[in-house]
């Protein structure tokens, strides 16, 4: 189930604000995080898990994803939050997301310690998934190893804001191109943490767009990620929740063209089609591997419920 979630818009909730989370239930994003991180103030952060608690147990998140962000190993916070959160709301809990992780141990010290809540609880153990963030050159260089510390990972996340501080970067508009730079600053960050996950089937998220009354501007940034293969973006407004569903999901026409190709290839490899391994469909050479780059846009369009609007005809 995990991996296979829809993540195209992760709506980050602080957990001090009840305003904020009743309003995140009504809105349309596919996952929620509850945050007792950077969102929460230190004083406040006592009772944002009493309200984090209170929220999944008793608020409706139907047809949404359920995560809490936790503070991470480096503060005094961790380990009160996960007890508190998954004691708590354990049973209306899809997955913790981890921060700042910097080395596998960290994933390893967060799955025992869910492990030991799950067989407290009598819930399924292993049932709590895992989202790790990677937010510092450590945790970046490590993120093969942090890609493999536990089976209950599902998605690595790219936090840009940390990331831009922790390597001094000389830009405060996060995941922006820059005018001094002559290509993505965060490409290669963006393409490491991918070919991670995407060696242990894991979704790949990028994070945080700051400037929110901007639509168009996190468009751009969106698409830059969508476009490597991410499956999804933090959005930290309700404006930016349709533009992430729209970004992540394939366009109408690469949809019909993906399931055309699909079609279309397996009618020419079969008997009835004089199979063929490499053949033209229109203007197009298609063979094994276009195949291949087809079934994962038809998936990302079946996972977002598109409808075809074509269909393949084999020749007379
Ligand atoms: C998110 O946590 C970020 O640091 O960008
Ligand atoms: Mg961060």
């Amino acid at each position: 189930m995990g991996a296979s979630r829809p993540r195209r818009s992760c709506l980050a909730v602080p957990g001090s604000s009840l305003k904020m989370l009743d309003k995140a239930q009504g809105l349309p994003a596919d996952q929620v995080f509850l945050d007792l991180e950077d969102a929460v103030a230190p004083l406040a952060k006592p009772e944002a898990r009493k309200n984090v608690v209170a929220a999944l147990n008793d608020g409706d998140w139907s047809g949404k994803t359920r995560v809490v962000r936790v503070n991470d190993l480096t503060t005094p916070w961790t380990y009160r939050d996960v007890i508190e959160v998954v004691e708590g709301a354990g049973a209306n809990l899809d997955c913790v997301m981890l921060p700042k992780v910097q080395s596998a141990d960290q994933v390893a010290w967060l799955d025992l310690t869910l492990t030991q809540i799950e067989k407290t609880l009598g819930l399924p153990i292993g049932g709590i998934g895992i989202e790790a963030q990677i937010e510092n050159a450590r945790g970046l260089v490590n993120v093969d190893a942090i890609a493999a510390a536990s089976p209950r990972i599902e998605t690595i996340i790219f936090g840009p804001a940390d990331f831009m501080a922790s390597i001094n970067m000389k830009s405060l508009v996060v995941g922006a191109l820059h005018p001094d730079y002559p290509g993505d600053p965060f490409h290669y960050i963006l393409m490491r943490i991918l070919m991670a996950a995407r060696m242990h089937d894991l979704q790949a998220i990028d994070g945080p767009f700051l400037q929110i009354r901007d639509s168009d501007a996190f468009r751009e940034v969106a698409k830059r990620s969508a476009a490597l293969g991410f499956d999804g973006k933090w959005v930290l407004h309700p404006d930016q929740i349709g533009v992430a569903t729209e970004v992540y999901s394939p366009s109408q026409s690469d949809y019909d063209h993906a399931e055309l190709i699909l079609d279309a290839y397996e009618f020419y490899t079969s008997a009835a089609g004089g199979q063929l391994g490499a053949v033209m469909l229109g203007d197009e050479m298609i063979d094994e591997a276009s195949r291949k780059m087809a079934i994962v846009i038809a998936a990302k369009g079946r996972a977002a419920g598109m409808s075809r609007t074509s269909s393949f005809t084999p020749p007379e």
